[in-house]
């Protein structure tokens, strides 16, 4: 097993994220995990924050160092988001939704999020930090509005053990993106989907584009039907139901 080979367990740290950044930089090998019992600066997508009460939560970055181009790595984020449903499973007595691109839900509440980040360097992409968060033990009125965690949705479990199970599960995916050449299966992550076939407000940095969302394609890609008819294939964004609200 490639992941988790070197394990760095902190108490309280700004971001996971960047204490593997920092590790990175200095040459880490892959497969490096940090973990924290507290985030005081936890970052979610799209400069959103990620905030958890400190203990209740696996709060972890992993470092990848993919030997694939840059734009074969389209399908990573919804692989990552199959193996933390499949991790959830195995602790919940639910099935898992996933919401494009790597939202994890159970009854429509958020479990868990994910969070990657890349590096560039002159010759491509020199390294991928992915970052995860999953709610283990927090009650429902400790959690942001929409949420919920394992032991809210009737699971039990313990940090330890779902980081255990998230490893191997992560590691498994992950040796068989590289196999493929980034284009693995994704029928496990089109099965968990949720919302497709409805109609959906995709909202983005600058704008939003509504349309009916048909699936996704083998590189991951959302593919958007427009009102107009046009079929858009979109990398980035948060899908809401629903129209846009005029
Ligand atoms: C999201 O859904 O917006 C992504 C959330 C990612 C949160 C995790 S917690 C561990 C790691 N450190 C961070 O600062 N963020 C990620």
């Amino acid at each position: 097993m490639t992941l988790g080979r070197e394990l760095i367990h902190l108490a309280s740290v700004a971001s996971t994220m960047d204490v593997v950044d920092e590790y990175a930089r200095a040459g880490a090998a892959e497969g490096l995990v940090v973990v924290a019992d507290e985030q005081t600066a936890g970052r979610g997508r799209a400069g959103r924050v990620w905030s958890a009460v400190p203990g209740s939560s696996l709060l972890c970055s992993i470092l990848l160092r993919p030997s694939l181009p840059a734009d074969r790595l389209g399908p990573l984020p919804l692989a990552v988001g199959v193996a933390v449903a499949e991790t959830i499973e195995s602790f919940v007595p639910r099935a898992c939704g996933l919401k494009w691109p790597n939202d994890v839900l159970i009854d429509g509440r958020k479990v868990a999020g994910i969070l990657l980040q890349s590096r560039l360097s002159a010759r491509g992409m020199a390294y991928l930090i992915v970052g995860i968060g999953i709610n283990v033990g927090a009650s429902l009125e400790l959690l942001p509005e929409g949420a919920t965690s394992i032991s809210a949705s009737g699971g039990d479990a313990d940090r330890e053990s779902v980081l255990a199970t998230l490893i191997a599960r992560l590691d498994r995916v992950y040796r068989i993106f590289l196999e493929t050449d980034g284009r693995p299966d994704l029928a496990e992550w089109r099965r968990r989907a949720v919302m497709i076939g409805e109609r959906v407000t995709i909202r983005r940095d600058t704008d939003e584009l509504s349309g009916r969302f048909k699936g996704i394609d083998d590189r991951g890609r959302l593919l958007l039907v427009l009102d107009s008819g046009e079929q858009v294939s979109l990398i980035q964004g948060d899908v809401v139901r629903g129209p846009r609200a005029s």
